[in-house]
């Protein structure tokens, strides 16, 4: 048995590879950084879903556009008991609301699902009037003009593309696990990506950005960095942002991300601020932990990346679902293609019934 199922294969995919030693991740054949900058969000579920869904449209852009305007009509239930939730437990219980199904219109819906409701719970939470989606713009465009009510710049609907091509797909990670186990039910896919979405949550998972932010404005100037480290590692915090279950060596999600970052020109003071305190970070965790190789993770550039494209930090985990909502839904149809239902064993070392004397 390995705790936390370390190393165990409990899925064979085609869909992609996380090489923790290399620093490298392969999606369907291509590597990340020869994807992350030039493909469009919906390119990559094109190469997702490809073989996946026989039935799947030709016009990926306009038929995920058509799905943002079908689920747009599912914000009228934004009451003020689910604008109180944290965003992700709201555009949890909005997707809860569309039908399950295995086909494709049923997918792109869910697809589109987390970028509508995101923004309308961002902009409800404000006290703004949702915005309705315009079909004819890119997912990440539209997203972002969704979220302000005003139209995005190339840059910035370009990074945010960025963002979503860098999390779509990430091996058997706890998300995409917790994802295919309930495919392999047969529950449909609105259930897998309810189940994807529960698990990205956790701060563990997609839930650790938001913090980030809370840590670099704690630091506020590099002279603090240090002792604010420091304490917080003696008070036996983890550092989000850093250490990664496979990634031994760079992970190349972060290096995509903080190139990201430097496209939006006014973020620039931010970026070497943060530089600043990710080499502190970095320093301790060599000093403190030598035997452990605790490298920068996805979500430490994710925070600011997303910060700067104006999402709140407690909305960066919905964001994380935009992207990774494709990766469930390849998973869980190539669970559904060859899997057998997902039934593993325990190891029972609790107490044996007595004999009866
Ligand atoms: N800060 C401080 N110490 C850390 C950190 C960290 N960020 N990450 C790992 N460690 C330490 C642990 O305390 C442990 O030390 P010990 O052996 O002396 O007790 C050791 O490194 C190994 O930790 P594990 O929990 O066994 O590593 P695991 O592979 O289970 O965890 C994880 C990976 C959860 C990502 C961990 O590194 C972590 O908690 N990081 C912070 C949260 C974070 O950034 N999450 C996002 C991950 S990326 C993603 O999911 C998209």
């Amino acid at each position: 048995m390995t705790d936390g199922l370390e190393g165990v294969v409990a899925a064979q995919t085609v869909l992609s590879d996380v090489d923790g030693a290399a620093g490298v991740l392969i999606v369907r054949g291509r590597s990340l950084d020869e994807l992350a900058g030039r493909a469009r969000f919906e390119d990559v579920v094109a190469l997702l879903f490809e073989g996946f869904y026989p039935d799947l449209p030709a016009d990926i852009p306009a038929a995920l556009g058509r799905a943002r305007v079908e689920v747009f009509a599912e914000v009228g239930a934004l009451d003020t008991g689910l604008l109180d939730r944290t965003p992700i437990e709201a555009v949890r219980a909005l997707t809860a609301r569309l039908a399950d199904g295995d086909d494709i219109e049923t997918a792109f819906r869910l697809l589109a699902a987390p970028a509508v409701f995101t923004a309308a719970v961002v902009r409800g939470q404000a006290g703004d009037a949702p915005v309705a989606p315009d079909p004819t713009l890119g997912h990440a465009a539209d997203a972002l003009r969704m979220l302000r009510g005003a139209p995005a710049t190339k840059a910035e609907a370009d990074a945010l593309d960025t963002y979503l091509v860098t999390v779509a797909d990430h091996g058997l990670n706890a998300s995409t696990f917790a994802a295919r186990v309930v495919a392999s039910t047969r529950a449909g896919l609105g259930s897998a990506v309810l189940a994807g979405m529960s698990a990205l949550k956790g701060p563990l998972h997609g839930g650790a950005p938001g913090p980030i932010i809370d840590m670099l404005d704690a630091i506020g100037e590099p002279a603090n960095a240090r002792a604010w480290i420091e304490a917080a590692l003696d008070r036996g915090d983890r550092l989000m942002g850093f250490g990664h279950r496979i990634y031994k060596v760079r992970d190349p999600r972060a290096d995509a991300l903080k190139a990201a970052v430097r496209w939006l020109d006014a973020r620039q003071g931010r970026l070497e601020f943060a530089e600043q305190v990710e080499a502190a970070v970095l320093a301790i965790l060599r000093e403190r932990k030598p035997d452990r190789s605790l490298q920068t993770n996805v979500e430490f550039y994710t925070a600011l990346l997303l910060e700067a494209l104006a999402f709140p930090p407690g909305a960066f985990t919905c964001v994380f679902a935009m992207g990774r909502v494709a990766g469930w839904l390849a998973h869980a149809r190539e669970q559904l293609a060859g899997g057998r239902l997902i039934r593993p064993a325990s190891l029972y070392v609790g107490p044996m019934p007595q004999k009866a004397a």
